[in-house]
């Protein structure tokens, strides 16, 4: 169900050093809905993401703007309390396994850890089996002691998702999650995803350069072009009778009976 108040919104803009990436991008998200911001190779959808987890500082980038979650204005907060945010009111789903699992950790070590980063004790028994179960992921111990360097990419992915969803935010940002796997594993995982996203009432914001992967899941798709969304919609509305000119020219990119 998807409530009437949005739970996410923000405004944002960002640069690094004196060239402008993103130009007063706007958004907002309820409960429950899928989001897919489309955009080439470097029309700034990490940027996007990085700003919204407010971690662009780290890659050398300034943002202005504003985020707000539950109403609550979350920009310019004390390192402190966003790590109090991030990863348990904001989960995020990274491009890459590779890049973004420790391969020297074991699968329960990396459950363990996101566990313990907002929350103490132990997690009630059945709560690991029950995650990796929501992933499509085995949650036997002999699983759990693997390394992560022994998941397929695919597998990687469904734990990086697990991990991501661990403290059940009520915000899913997922940059590209599926870029490096094959098309029938891309799809699964869009379907767990979008699944997931429902069955929780998350609102995600699913970013991507693949139009026709995303469209058939979003509530509304959002086109990025040059720092700005020239065009917003829901998917069939995209389709038929795209507006602006770079939508035209996605969409007729695309391959023919679409
Ligand atoms: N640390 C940085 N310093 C300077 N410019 C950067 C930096 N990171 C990204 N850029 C530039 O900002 C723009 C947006 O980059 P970004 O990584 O956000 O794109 P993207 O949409 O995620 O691309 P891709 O689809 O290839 O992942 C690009 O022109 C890129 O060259
Ligand atoms: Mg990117």
């Amino acid at each position: 169900m998807i409530d009437a108040a949005p739970v996410f919104e923000y405004t944002i803009s960002a640069r690094y050093g004196g060239v402008t990436v993103l130009d007063q991008i706007q958004g907002s998200l309820r409960s429950g809905e899928i989001v897919s911001l489309v955009g080439l190779s470097g029309s700034g959808k990490t940027t996007l993401s990085m700003s919204l987890l407010q971690l662009l500082q780290y890659r050398g980038g300034t943002v202005s703007g504003s985020i707000r979650l539950h109403g609550r204005e979350l920009f310019g907060l004390p390192a402190g309390e966003l790590r109090n945010v991030r990863g348990k009111e904001i989960g995020y789903v990274p491009q890459s396994p590779t890049a973004a699992l420790n391969p020297r950790l074991r699968i329960q070590t990396l459950l363990d850890e996101t566990w313990g980063a907002h929350a103490t004790g132990k997690p009630p028994a059945g709560f690991y089996e029950e995650l990796l179960g929501s992933v499509s992921l085995p949650a036997d111990a002999e699983f759990r002691r693997k390394y992560a360097s022994s998941l397929s990419v695919g597998q990687g992915q469904r734990l990086l998702i697990a991990l991501g969803i661990l403290h059940k935010p009520a915000v899913l940002l997922a940059d590209e999650p599926t870029s490096a796997l094959d098309v029938i594993t891309q799809s699964q995982i869009l379907k767990l995803l979008s699944e997931l996203a429902r069955r929780s009432n998350m609102a995600m914001l699913f970013i991507s350069h693949d139009l026709q992967a995303v469209a058939s899941f979003s509530s509304r798709v959002e086109i990025l072009h040059r720092g700005r969304v020239v065009e917003t919609g829901a998917p069939a509305e995209i389709f038929r009778n795209p507006v602006h000119p770079f939508t035209q020219e996605l969409v007729r990119s695309l391959p023919r009976g679409f």
